[in-house]
């Protein structure tokens, strides 16, 4: 049920976007490099947005999971999100590279840190505004998505130095 609902909103989101990118102001093919400095200008914008929102929880680290719930983490993850992340968190995926945001390599310790434990359960559950990357809160209950955030954390390749957040630190 849950699948059929993603499938119909992959389909809805693929058509509602035909190729246009969002923060493109119409122009069919705004140059690799205007693409991408419009991306991180919207991520920044979005970590301040949640920096904001969450204050001082922000940085506090998601509770841990055992070892069944992580288990249960890497099924719902391989069921709802590899489509578009890939099985490796790295993303390239054929799904991935039609979107008109690509989700990215969530595997790289650098993009791993960008946003906060707590911050990437917010995008979980309400979505990345203007990207492909919806809200699952109808769907999952929070303690499964913090599960399959655990899971995703197992993907980093790296041990980043902090997950929560290095760079929360340059806020203001
Ligand atoms: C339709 C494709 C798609 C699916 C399915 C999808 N995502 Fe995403 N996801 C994205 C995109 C695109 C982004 C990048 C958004 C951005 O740049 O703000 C993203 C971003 C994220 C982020 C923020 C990390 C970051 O650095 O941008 C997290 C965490 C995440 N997804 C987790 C999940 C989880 C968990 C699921 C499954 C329950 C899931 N995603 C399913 C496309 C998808």
């Amino acid at each position: 049920m849950l699948r059929g609902w993603t499938s119909f909103g992959l389909a809805v989101l693929l058509l509602a976007c035909g190729g246009n990118v969002p923060g493109g102001d119409g122009v069919e093919s705004p140059s690799a490099a205007e693409h991408a400095r419009a991306q991180a200008a919207r991520r920044d914008a979005l970590r301040d947005r949640l920096a904001r929102t969450l204050g001082r929880s922000y940085d506090e680290p998601l509770p841990r999971v055992d070892s069944h719930e992580r288990a249960k983490g890497a099924r719902v993850y391989e069921r709802l999100c590899a489509g578009c992340h890939g099985r490796s968190g790295r993303g390239g995926t054929r799904l991935a590279r039609a979107l008109p945001v690509e989700p990215g390599d969530l595997a790289d310790p650098a993009r791993a840190g960008f946003f906060s434990e707590r911050a990437k359960l917010s995008i979980v559950a309400e979505g990345s505004p203007d990207t492909p990357m919806t809200g699952w809160q109808e769907g999952l209950e929070e303690r499964t998505m913090i599960a399959v955030l655990d899971h995703m954390r197992t993907l980093v390749r790296l041990p980043a130095r902090s997950q929560a957040g290095n760079e929360a630190e340059e806020e203001r």
